[in-house]
């Protein structure tokens, strides 16, 4: 079986599979390693649906959204032809489209989309001038990192097209079923402490002691799966500590894991 997104906040996968069966736009907010694209994941396949995915970056532009023109040879003769990208794919196949970290890219090349993501679902392509209206079933998923370096706020017209879920931290019950289901370590006293050590980090955070990105569900996942193989509070330094630039936060943590795993 797939893996599942899980959350104590039953609302997160409710709501945005009620979003997205409305046909309605869903921007995913919450920090790296957060499970994003695994709920965006699991919400295609509970319908049925294929993704077509777009890592943003600055290098993103309208051709690797859009598609671009090649030459090709057809019967010995050459023959210029498009060859679609994601977005204009997802549209004609009415699949979802995954726009991950869409907050990193350009903001001029985003706004070609806002035909796509209103009413109208259609877009024209400026470098064919052919204008392509989405089958049903065409579907956005977006995600934002917040608070990201190189990250820019989204511009208002393209966030006022999505619904936002965000995905605020996962309890210790919940955490332990992502550990049982998704790591290596299956010993209950271990992942009663990394649980802890989670709680423990999530009140730091919300104290301002560590940034958001030392208490990721992905970190986690790996500090269990290490703790299988190397004493766990070197597999702490590997997968949290060391990750962190300020002596302060990586201080912080090192007292918090040794309160919780022993010295
Ligand atoms: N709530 C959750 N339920 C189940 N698995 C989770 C959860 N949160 C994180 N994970 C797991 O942690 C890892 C990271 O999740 P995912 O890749 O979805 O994060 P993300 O928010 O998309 O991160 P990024 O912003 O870096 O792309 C995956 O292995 C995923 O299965
Ligand atoms: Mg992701």
């Amino acid at each position: 079986m797939a893996i599942r997104f899980l959350h104590n906040d039953e609302t997160i996968y409710e709501d945005s599979k009620i979003i997205m069966s409305l046909n309605k736009n869903l921007l995913l907010k919450g920090p790296t390693g957060s499970g994003k694209t695994r709920l965006a994941e699991n919400l295609a396949e509970d319908m049925n649906s294929s993704m077509y995915s777009i890592n943003c970056s600055v290098d993103v532009d309208i051709e690797s959204l859009l598609g671009f023109k090649t030459i090709e040879y057809i019967d010995g003769k050459q023959e210029v032809v498009f060859v679609s990208g994601p977005v204009i794919q997802a549209m004609n196949e009415g699949a979802i489209l995954y726009i991950d970290e869409i907050n990193m890219a350009k903001p001029e090349v985003l706004p070609i989309l806002n035909a796509a993501l209103d009413y109208r679902r259609t877009i024209t392509n400026p470098l064919t001038g052919e204008t392509t209206t989405a089958k049903d079933g065409f579907n956005v998923i977006a995600a934002i990192n917040v608070g990201y370096v190189g990250t820019m706020p989204m511009n208002e017209a393209l966030l006022n097209r999505f619904n936002v879920i965000e995905l605020g931290y996962v309890s210790r019950e919940a955490l332990t079923e992502v550990l049982k289901a998704q790591s290596l370590q299956q010993e209950e006293s271990v992942i009663d402490a990394i649980t802890l050590f989670h709680t423990d980090l999530v009140t730091m955070t919300e104290q301002g002691q560590i940034s958001q990105e030392a208490s990721s569900v992905r970190s986690l996942i790996d500090l269990a799966d290490l703790s299988t193989k190397i004493p766990i509070n070197r597999a702490c330094r590997r997968t949290i500590i060391d990750k962190l630039d300020s002596n302060q936060e990586k201080k912080a943590i090192l007292n918090a894991a040794e309160l919780r795993f022993g010295r």
